[in-house]
């Protein structure tokens, strides 16, 4: 089912938490909201549960207006980031739990368990307590015990925050399959960047309460819609220089205070002069041809990554870091001249964050 924010404001005291947010996930969309600590995502989920009421605005769940729909008529299920189990119920009674509580006949109830606990591999683990069971478990119990009701929209705060990094990755992997069977309207939060770029179908970033922009991951990876987003998404971070938009001879070039660089001609639309130049780290490239446009770097570190190598180069105050293929040799203190790959520069307005 759709999720709709119209205008929706909520304040706690003089912290606006939520700023005039308008928002669709559409039917089947995993929708994940990202953004730093404090920027109002927990907040967010929490009004479209019903556990908070917004200042003004209105939410719809499909196309039922909820404002003043309580919880639990709401058939959301959530899932926290501190998954409480009931320690001295087996796994199946906590996955049942709902179900009991809502009065579904036992046979029902005994059908549905069987069918989360196949899709989600945890038939052997039934019989268990909580506390026989590894942390992925738990949090495939946790799942479980969201997805029995069978909800309209799931809504996913931090999930899997505290598992270790290869169990993490291992359940984006499976949540994403699950979601991909079930289709469910699923509005997922972290403030992990690679996390939303590898699971949403859609992303909304917020910053201090205000929604950034909303797009597939592809989207604002190769669009930004502001130096915030730019910085936001992606690591190693995008690089930033503050500069002037400056038009000689018909050409557009940016001024930073380190170097100068042609724009194309596409550019144009930016209204401000003072601007600033994003480039991503893998769309820096070493010159060979030695243009004029090149901007002379001598290297300062060399971090390897595995299958690519980081480095940082250095230009005046500046520095430029730079993604490249390992199998190069470069050494510290090496002078080059690099330029930015076409299509590939970002003009966002005012100054770098
Ligand atoms: N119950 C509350 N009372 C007062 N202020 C609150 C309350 N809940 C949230 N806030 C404030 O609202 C803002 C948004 O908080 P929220 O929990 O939505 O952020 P978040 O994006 O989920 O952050 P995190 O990534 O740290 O979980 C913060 O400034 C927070 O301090
Ligand atoms: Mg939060």
């Amino acid at each position: 089912m759709k999720v709709t924010l119209e205008q929706v404001t909520k304040k706690f005291g003089k912290t606006i938490a939520v700023d005039n947010m308008n928002l669709e996930i559409r039917e089947r969309d995993f929708l994940v909201l990202l953004g730093p600590s404090g920027c109002g995502k927990t907040t967010t989920l929490r009004l479209i549960a019903g556990l908070e009421t917004s200042d003004s605005g209105n939410i719809y769940i499909g196309d039922t207006l909820v404002n003043d729909l309580p919880p639990k008529d709401r058939n959301i299920a959530m899932v926290f980031q501190s998954y409480a189990l009931y320690p001295y119920m087996s796994v199946y009674d906590n996955i049942a739990f709902p179900l009991k509580i809502r009065k579904v006949p036992r046979e029902e109830i005994r059908k549905r368990v069987r069918n989360i606990a196949e899709l989600l591999k945890i038939e052997e683990l039934l019989s268990r307590k909580p506390g026989q069971l590894s942390g992925g478990q738990r949090q495939r119990v946790a799942l479980g015990r969201a997805m029995v009701r069978e909800p309209d929209v799931f809504l996913m705060d931090e999930p899997l925050s505290n598992l270790d990094a290869k169990l993490r990755i291992h359940m984006r992997g499976e949540l994403k399959k699950m979601h991909q069977r079930l289709r469910t309207t699923t509005i997922y939060v972290t403030h992990d960047q690679a996390e939303a770029m590898s699971m949403a179908t859609r992303i909304a970033i917020m910053d201090r309460g205000v929604l950034q922009q909303v797009g597939s991951p592809k989207e604002v990876y190769d669009h930004p819609a502001n130096a915030f987003v730019g910085g936001f998404i992606g690591s190693p971070p995008m690089n930033m220089w503050e500069g002037d938009l400056v038009e000689k001879n018909g050409k557009l070039k940016i001024d930073t205070s380190f170097f100068s660089y042609p724009l194309p001609p596409d550019l144009k639309e930016i209204a401000a002069s003072k601007v600033t130049l994003g480039v991503r780290p893998e769309d820096v490239t070493i010159d060979k041809e030695k243009g004029s446009n090149a901007i002379k770097v001598r290297i300062d570190v060399i971090e390897p990554m595995g299958r690519e190598l980081l480095v940082t180069l250095v230009s005046g105050d500046a520095t430029i870091k730079m993604i490249t293929p390992s199998d190069r040799t470069f050494r510290i203190g090496d002078k080059l001249k690099i330029k930015f790959k076409e299509g590939k520069l970002h003009i966002f307005e005012g100054k770098p964050l």
